[in-house]
């Protein structure tokens, strides 16, 4: 008899060579192979996670499918506004209908919106066809979960984590592009910005060692990978808690010195914790992407003090500055939230005056949506929404001309792209992301996806180029 270890990785790949016995079993009864969807809600975090999910997906026998008719669909939500949590709500019940009609199919939901106790009861009550649910903590545990389904449990299986102090590695992950990658350095945050259901759901900050980053780094590269994206939700507080220190600028200079990457990004560093010593790996290592996402959120030291970001306007202007400064090519850009609670017309101008003297590439506005259990959803001064309406237009009407200003100083120059693949749009075209994270449209041989080349910036079209090949 086998003994199931207690240990993982190898807890995990135990149960996935029993699911994937199961599932042949399955596929004879099926009479066709079984596949998968997964459709992903929210940030960069999810995407990576997602990818987790598809590893262990395609290790124990599902095969990919593009849409959710499919034999097992997932969908990994997101919960920071309102909004997203309405979006996966209204699609559940679709996937209901689905299910209706084909007896071989499972669904199972997991993310950051399962991790909210409100959110669980609700899909208890109304979604009983949900065959699967768990949070953010325990995804590593995907197999372990089929594998009671497949065992004959016919009850939703439901479990979620409230943390966890565990980091599994080494689990099979399926990218999505062979060329390009995110690593998570961290996971969770510690900071509560009042506004912000993140470190509820998404639990402590825990950082990765900085030898597990390079080892992935280093496979990665050995699968074709040649530009990574550091992850976290504040990536420059990396290191904190590890036995041997290491601080974000030198995890930077570690990732740079892996043979083989040829581009190193990172998202999302906080105003609080950037430090000189990034400014300045940013300024010796060729490798690092000129791009800095710095989410200001409000132009109002007094709002900023209310949000619980440990920064003021004067601070943030100041930084903006540096970074300007030593890094002249850098492309700059934000994320802005309009309607927080006591937000007076005062405090937006503020935030407008920030938009002016900071010319942003580009910036994410998003009207505040109160989530339950943090702290400004008991504030008690909320903004009325026509008041929000017409500030939240009023400010995308300033960043739209700002960005449109700073894209256009590259007009005319050649730069150095990384084609992603074929331009959605446009047939015949090619798309491609330059170092600062513009897009660039060209005509081209589908050969060079994946590939970096030179390519000339032609025509500025707002937030993308028209280009073309340059060598
Ligand atoms: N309401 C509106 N926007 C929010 N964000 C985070 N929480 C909220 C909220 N409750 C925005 C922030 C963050 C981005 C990822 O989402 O701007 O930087
Ligand atoms: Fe949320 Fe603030 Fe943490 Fe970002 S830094 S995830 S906004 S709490």
């Amino acid at each position: 008899m086998n003994v199931i270890p207690c240990n993982e990785p190898a807890r995990q790949y135990y149960y996935m060579d029993r699911v994937r016995e199961l599932l042949k079993e399955e596929t004879k009864k099926a009479g066709r192979p079984l596949t998968y969807h997964i459709q992903t809600f929210g940030c960069q975090m999810n995407a990576k996670d997602s990818e987790k999910l598809a590893g262990i997906l395609e290790y124990v026998g599902y095969t990919e499918c593009d849409n959710e008719n499919a034999d097992f669909v997932i969908y990994n939500t997101c919960t920071v506004r309102e909004n997203a949590n309405t979006r996966v709500y209204g699609r559940i019940g679709y996937l209901g209908t689905l299910k209706a009609k084909n007896p071989f199919m499972k669904i199972a939901l997991c993310g950051c919106m399962m991790q909210e106790p409100k959110a669980v009861e609700k899909v208890k009550k109304s979604y009983r066809f949900v065959d699967i649910i768990f949070g953010t903590h325990n995804i590593f545990k995907l197999a372990e979960l089929l594998y009671e389904k497949f065992n004959g449990n016919n009850k939703q299986i439901i479990d979620i984590w409230e943390g966890t102090t565990e980091i599994v590695e080494d689990l099979p992950s399926a990218m999505k592009f062979d060329f390009k990658a995110g690593i998570n350095i961290t996971y969770g945050c510690n900071n509560f910005c009042t506004y912000c259901i993140v470190p509820y759901v998404r639990g402590r900050e825990r950082s990765r060692k900085p030898e597990d980053i390079v080892k992935e780094a280093e496979e990665l590269v050995s699968k074709g990978v040649i530009e990574v994206m550091l992850l976290g939700q504040n990536v420059n507080s990396y290191g904190k808690g590890l036995e041997e220190p290491c601080s974000f600028a030198e995890l930077l200079r570690k990732v740079c010195r892996v043979e083989g990457i040829k581009r190193v990004r990172f998202m999302t560093p906080h105003p609080k914790d950037f430090s000189d010593e990034v400014i300045e790996v940013m300024k010796t290592e060729p490798k690092i992407c000129a791009h800095v996402h710095l989410p200001v959120q409000s132009g109002s030291s007094r709002i900023l003090k209310r949000m619980n970001r440990h920064y003021t306007k004067e601070q943030y202007l100041t930084l903006v500055e540096k970074i300007k400064r030593e890094l002249p090519d850098v492309s700059l850009t934000t994320d802005i939230i309009v309607g927080f609670p006591g937000e007076t017309e005062e405090d937006f101008l503020d935030t407008v005056d920030v938009v002016k003297k900071c010319g942003f590439d580009s910036a994410f506005t998003f009207i505040y949506s109160k989530r339950n259990g943090t702290p400004a959803a008991d504030y008690p001064d909320e903004v009325p929404e026509d008041v929000v309406k017409d500030r939240f237009e009023r400010l995308l009407e300033v960043c739209k001309e700002q960005s449109e200003n700073a894209a256009e100083r590259m007009t005319g120059k050649v730069a150095e792209v990384l084609v992603e693949g074929l331009d959605e749009g446009n047939t015949g075209m090619l798309t491609g992301r330059l170092s600062n994270n513009l897009l660039v449209h060209f005509e081209g041989c589908d050969k060079l996806i994946g590939k970096l080349i030179k390519v000339r910036l032609d025509e500025c079209k707002g937030f993308y180029y028209l280009g073309s090949v340059a060598e």
